[in-house]
């Protein structure tokens, strides 16, 4: 008989006192309604590897969306409930989120004629998962608080460093599960167990993937492009031949691998040096993914990935400035070339377009160029805006945006750093501008 481990001390190191609480609060909930309670899943498979993870998620033999509203009442916080799923999400008021299934027997019915199998609930909400290291529960009921529920050899394959699945329907049940397999395999730097790996390329050769809607794949791409090392997860999905599944334009070619080795680098760097600043990874990545694909052919990817059209507007547009920006860097030379143009070729682009940019450049000086627009040129604003036009008479109209755009110049060049000699400024350029619209009537 399977023997439940009990793991409260390592619980009690590795989680923060709030997360500790709030397990104690869900438990004492669960005694007070009579319901055994549960956190499950990556929250549990974490503290087993020690590794910090604050998305908590329950499992109530009971009614978990019952649940989640007393805990919300008592917690303070609200509920959002899919009835459908008989789940719920708790967001408690200082923003933390908090998620609640239900455990349902119902669901699996045995024909009369088998000897009655003893099965817990949670044994077969744990059996739907995809992977053994996922499908662990620890207990937090009071009495029973930090007991490891392992029905399938979950501690027993993280510490083999194995990624397995619980059964051989698994990847056909849900394909998206190869990418998650080898997102977890690079992760925690575990190796996909022999038969698990059977099992994938069996998938693969029955086509699987290439059924899987375009939609799925762009969800499970964007998981594995916010991971530490998306280039390890894709250099795996290559191996296997999944990126030609997915599509034969996105075999990884040798000149992509050194541009994403690059884009995983300059991204990191970013990542360093502005956090404040979010950037979409997908779109830095699918940049990487895709380069060398000629324009007319780019709509097939967009199309296969399931771009929605403004998706799909934007990233081509992306790809077109950042093509035509290549083209003015090369003539743009540190010393001899005006501040205000590299700002200009710049600062139309969006910053995922401007990381790409600084990981395709080979020369070093054009790195440090944008490098410099990153950290202080993108930042300069003038002091002078629409109003003190109007103020000094200027009838509104488009010459504002060229007289304010003359400005930016002016500024980035040095040479109108404040706002009195801004304001001079302004008055010579409309004077300047009118009287040549005047001429060119
Ligand atoms: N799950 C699954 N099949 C999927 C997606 C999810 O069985 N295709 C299960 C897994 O058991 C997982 C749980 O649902 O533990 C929650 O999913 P998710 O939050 O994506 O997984 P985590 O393990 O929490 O992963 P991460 O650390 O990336 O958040």
């Amino acid at each position: 008989r399977r023997t439940e481990r009990n793991i409260a001390a390592q619980v009690k190191n590795r989680l923060p006192q709030a997360m500790l609480d709030l397990l104690k609060a869900a438990g004492d909930l669960g005694q007070e309604l009579g319901w055994e309670v549960y956190a499950v899943g990556g929250f549990v498979r974490d503290i087993l590897l020690g590794r910090p993870n604050l998305d908590l998620d329950l499992v109530v033999e009971g009614d978990g969306i019952l649940f989640a509203r007393k805990f919300a009442e008592k917690l303070g916080g609200r509920v959002k409930a899919h009835t459908k799923f008989k789940t719920a999400v708790v967001i408690l008021d200082d923003g933390r989120r908090v998620d609640v299934a239900t455990a349902r027997l119902e669901y699996y019915e045995y024909p009369a004629a088998l000897p009655t199998v003893e099965l817990s609930s949670i044994k077969m909400d744990l059996y739907r998962r995809d992977f053994t290291v996922n499908a662990l529960a620890l207990r937090i009921n009071p009495g029973r608080f930090g007991q490891l529920v392992d029905f399938f050899g979950a501690e027993r394959d993280i510490r083999n460093r194995t990624i397995r699945v619980l059964h051989s329907l698994s990847f056909v049940e849900d394909p998206t599960r190869i990418l998650r397999a080898i997102r977890f395999e690079r992760r925690f730097d575990f190796q996909i167990g022999g038969q698990t790996m059977r099992l994938i390329k069996n998938a693969l050769n029955l086509e699987l993937f290439s059924k899987l809607s375009g939609t799925r794949v762009m969800h499970e791409l964007q998981w594995i492009m916010n991971e530490e090392d998306p280039l390890a997860c894709l250099m795996r999905m290559e191996e296997l031949g999944i990126m030609e599944a997915i599509h034969p334009l996105l075999k990884l070619s040798r000149d992509r691998v050194q541009v994403l080795t690059e884009l995983v680098k300059v991204h990191n760097w970013y990542k360093l040096l502005y956090l404040e600043h979010e950037i979409t990874p997908w779109k830095l990545y699918v940049l990487g993914m895709t380069m060398g694909i000629k324009r007319d052919q780019i709509q097939k990817i967009t199309q296969r990935l399931h771009f929605t059209r403004r998706e799909e507007r934007e990233f081509l547009q992306l790809r077109d400035m950042i093509g035509d920006a290549l083209m003015k860097l090369m003539g743009w030379r540190e010393g001899r070339s005006k501040l205000s143009r590299l700002y200009s070729i710049l600062h139309p682009i969006p910053v995922e377009g401007i990381l790409f940019l600084m990981a395709r450049s080979r020369k070093e000086h054009i790195r440090r160029n944008i490098s410099q627009y990153l950290s202080r040129l993108r930042y300069l604003t003038i002091e002078v805006n629409g109003n003190d036009l109007e103020e000094m008479g200027i009838e509104p109209g488009p010459i504002y945006t060229r007289i304010l755009s003359r400005l930016t110049d002016a500024m980035i060049d040095g040479r109108a750093t404040t706002r009195k000699k801004q304001l001079k400024l302004a008055q010579k350029l409309h004077k300047d501008l009118s009287s040549h619209e005047e001429d060119s009537e």
